[in-house]
Formats: C-alpha cells, sequence, structure tokens
C-alpha cells in the first residue's frame, strides 16, 4: 500500500500548474483531496480531469476576499472529521522591476493570498490535522523569497517579501506545532506554468513531483525549507 491511499488532502490553487499536477498524483496514489480554485469555469474543468482520477471535492475560493479562508475551513469541516495534509500552493505573482514600479497597494493585495490565507486556513484547520495521521502542513515558497535572492535581487520585491515572510511562518508554526503537525516549505523550482511563465526551466510536473517528495519526507523533518526532498536554506 501506499503512503498516500486514503490520506485526506487540502490543497488550495488546485486548477493549474503545481497544484494541479501534485492533485493528479494523489488522487491516483488513492487519497482524497479537497482542492480550491479562485475562477469557476477553471475550478470545473480541472474538476472533471481529477475526478477521473479518484475522490476530487472542487471549492471556489477567492483569497483576494477576506472571508474565503473561513468558508474553506467550514467546507472540510463538514466533509472531514480530521484532515492528513495541508497544502497551502495557491499564490499571486507580479513581476516588476522595484519598489517605484509595484507601488504601495500592491503589498495589501498579495499579502492577503501569499501569507494570510496560508497562516488562517493552517490557523482554522488545525484542530482538524491533530487529529489527522502523520499530519503535515506545506507552504508553497519561492527561492525568489531566500535570503540570498533578497540580498542578489530587486524585481518583483513584493512577492520576494511575501515568500520570504512566508518562510518565518512556516518556522513559526513549525515550533508551535512540534511533535503534532510537521510544517514546511517547498521551493518547486522554475517552472512553465502561467505565474512562471513560458522561458522556465522546467515543468508543471516537476513540480507536482517536488510536492510529492516533500510530502514523503520523514514526518519528524520540520520547520525547513526544500527543494522536493533537498533542504535549501530559507
Ligand atoms: N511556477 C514557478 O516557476 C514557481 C516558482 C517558485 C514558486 N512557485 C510557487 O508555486 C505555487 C504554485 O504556482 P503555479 O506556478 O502553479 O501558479 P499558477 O499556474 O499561476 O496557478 C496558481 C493557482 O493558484 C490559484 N490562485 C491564484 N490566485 C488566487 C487567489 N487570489 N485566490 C485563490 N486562488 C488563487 C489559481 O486559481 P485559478 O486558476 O482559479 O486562478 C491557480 O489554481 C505558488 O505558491 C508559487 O508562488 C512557482
Amino acid at each position: 500500500m501506499n503512503a498516500f491511499k486514503g490520506k485526506r488532502i487540502v490543497l488550495t490553487g488546485a486548477t493549474r500548474g503545481v497544484g494541479f499536477e501534485a492533485a493528479k498524483l494523489f488522487l491516483a496514489a488513492g487519497a482524497q483531496v479537497f482542492g480550491t480554485g479562485r475562477d469557476q469555469a477553471r475550478l470545473q474543468k480541472a474538476a472533471i480531469e481529477l475526478q477521473k482520477l479518484g475522490q476530487f471535492y472542487p471549492f471556489l475560493a477567492d483569497f483576494d476576499k477576506p472571508e474565503a479562508p473561513a468558508e474553506v475551513a467550514a467546507a472540510v469541516t463538514a466533509l472531514w472529521p480530521a484532515v492528513d495534509l495541508l497544502l497551502n500552493n495557491a499564490a499571486v505573482q507580479t513581476h516588476k522591476k522595484d519598489w517605484a514600479a509595484e507601488g504601495l497597494d500592491l503589498l495589501n493585495e498579495q499579502w492577503r493570498c501569499n501569507v494570510f490565507a496560508p497562516h488562517e486556513l493552517t490557523f482554522r484547520l488545525v484542530g482538524l490535522l491533530v487529529k489527522g495521521v502523520e499530519p503535515r502542513i506545506v507552504n508553497v515558497s519561492s527561492g525568489a523569497g531566500s535570503i540570498q535572492a533578497l540580498r542578489n535581487s530587486s524585481d518583483m520585491p513584493t512577492y520576494r517579501l511575501t515568500k520570504y515572510a512566508l518562510g518565518g511562518m512556516t518556522i513559526l508554526w513549525a515550533t508551535t506545532l512540534k511533535g503534532k503537525v510537521a510544517v514546511n516549505c517547498l521551493d518547486p523550482g522554475w517552472l512553465k506554468t502561467d505565474l512562471g511563465g513560458p522561458n522556465a526551466p522546467g515543468e508543471p510536473a516537476d513540480g507536482g513531483q517536488r510536492m510529492w517528495e516533500i510530502c514523503s519526507l520523514p514526518w519528524t523533518e520540520t520547520g525547513k525549507f526544500w527543494h522536493g526532498n533537498r533542504e535549501i536554506a530559507f
């Protein structure tokens, strides 16, 4: 029996890119996936594909809206008595030259989806996670938010800052939940998704594979940053 059979997985941003590829792998392995998307048509299209592979529960959630994380948590609570994996994957990126080009308002907007939504979902689902089997949280970050990247590059500063903050949030939750829930960050690599763009060297499926790898690490690994199963520096 593979390790994911029967697992109850909450996955944000399941409609395309890394999330869609990860959902395919976990469903094919016999897991159940509660997957969110922001766009109704894309969510429906993804659900048709994913339900061919297994038990996929689609849920519409736009994390630009403050009420969305609570709605997700309520729907998950109505569905399952426990959660084994929370995969905070959905994020937005704006790629402009510097702070002057991105302006002040963008941080508020991106903070909600990239940082506050993962935090609120963790906060609201922790009661179900502690009842799960070797429960885990994976926060999908980016090498673009590593300290080294911040020292060397100043483009897309808003995105970089949200991912840097997500790393800190991951460490804090890992400390809070030590021995109860493993909490780690994933850098999926630079990939040809809508977010990564057409020049990326990797394929979306590589990101799905790295999500699988981080979820297959020994459960005792927590509070760290990973590129698949290779530890990297925050
Ligand atoms: N691709 C890369 O090169 C790369 C590199 C490093 C890190 N990452 C990280 O990997 C993760 C997945 O990225 P990706 O490349 O797969 O992105 P993507 O192809 O653009 O997909 C983004 C997913 O997130 C959802 N989403 C976006 N904004 C949302 C919002 N405001 N509220 C709710 N859902 C929202 C989208 O739903 P809809 O389809 O409904 O819009 C979609 O399912 C992100 O955390 C990203 O930062 C990606």
